[in-house]
């Protein structure tokens, strides 16, 4: 693996490893020295905060030299293109690249350009992929419910057609035998490709809660409002907010993930997003052991 672009096609084998390694680093008290003299470098040129700080802590916790590109004020303004920017970086000895974008594919048209021995980490592009994001879902759902995903009855709810986060959780539940999975939002967002495959689509928030031992909420995104996709928060709240009374359907040990940054009172009330069933901030705790994993198997050796 000299890349890490999408979960799509990704063999259970190399998910349980990824997961098994993550959890080792999860565990793990002290740092490690796995990337001791090797440079990363972070090349977002899409807000995050998750992502973007746990990728550069996960390298720092590997022994990294860690490189924050900042677009806004590098050359990339005075017209340098993307490629004579990823090359200059590699002359300068960084050898991988953290990298999020707006654009679909963006990420692999850099890996397609990328030297033999530099490795890129897909850290979310267009609505196409955030594999890290879906591995650490995986690895909060199995520190929760465990191994056999099998028996799993898991919601996810909300803005799937425009998620990349939706997408690499797919794309996972699926590698680890994930048979029992409903998907529900409002018609206008739902994808209208494979993304659903073998998944149980409604539009009806009980029905997808009824009896679910997770519920994987997204986050609406509230440009989706200005495209007219969505009529009004308080609408979209009603019909597909997780709220503590919508959440007494699911199962009684439920558990509530949603992958930041959250609108509270949109897709999930305070009460749900901080209370006992919350596994929110256990997904961001987990975002540096899976990051750590991931850097570790691109990069180390
Ligand atoms: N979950 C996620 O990707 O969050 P950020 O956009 O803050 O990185």
């Amino acid at each position: 693996m000299q890349h890490l672009l999408t979960l799509d096609g990704m063999p259970r084998a190399t998910v349980v490893e990824l997961l098994d390694r993550a959890q080792h680093f999860a565990d793990l008290a002290g740092d490690s020295d796995a990337l001791r003299g090797t440079a990363v470098c972070t090349l977002f040129f899409e807000p995050s905060t998750r992502t973007r700080m746990s990728f550069q802590l996960a390298a720092q916790r590997l022994g990294a030299h860690v490189l924050n590109f900042d677009v806004s004020t590098s050359s990339a303004r005075k017209g340098e293109t993307a490629l004579d920017t990823m090359r200059n970086l590699e002359a300068m000895g960084v050898r991988g690249f953290i990298v999020r974008h707006h654009d679909d594919g963006a990420v692999a048209r850099r890996a397609d350009a990328a030297r033999p021995g530099t490795a890129l980490v897909n850290a979310g592009d267009g609505r196409s992929a955030h594999p890290t994001q879906g591995l650490l879902d995986m690895l909060t759902l199995r520190q929760a419910k465990g191994e056999d995903f099998a028996r799993l009855k898991i919601a996810i709810v909300g803005d799937v057609k425009h998620s990349r986060v939706a997408r690499s959780d797919l794309h996972a539940l699926r590698a680890l035998g994930a048979a029992d999975v409903r998907v529900c939002a409002p018609s206008a967002l739902l994808p209208d490709d494979a993304t659903l495959a073998g998944c149980h689509v409604t539009h009806d928030l009980d029905e997808a809660i009824d009896g679910a031992d997770a519920v994987m909420t997204l986050r609406l995104q509230r440009e989706r409002m200005e495209d007219g996709l969505v009529d009004s928060l308080e609408g979209y709240h009603r019909d597909y907010g997780i709220t503590a009374t919508r959440l007494a359907r699911a199962a009684p040990d439920a558990v509530v993930m949603h992958p930041g940054p959250i609108n509270r009172g949109v897709e999930i009330t305070d009460e749900v997003a901080d209370g006992p069933r919350s596994l929110i901030l256990r997904q961001v705790a987990n975002g540096v052991a899976v990051r750590m994993a991931v850097l570790e198997r691109l990069l180390a050796g």
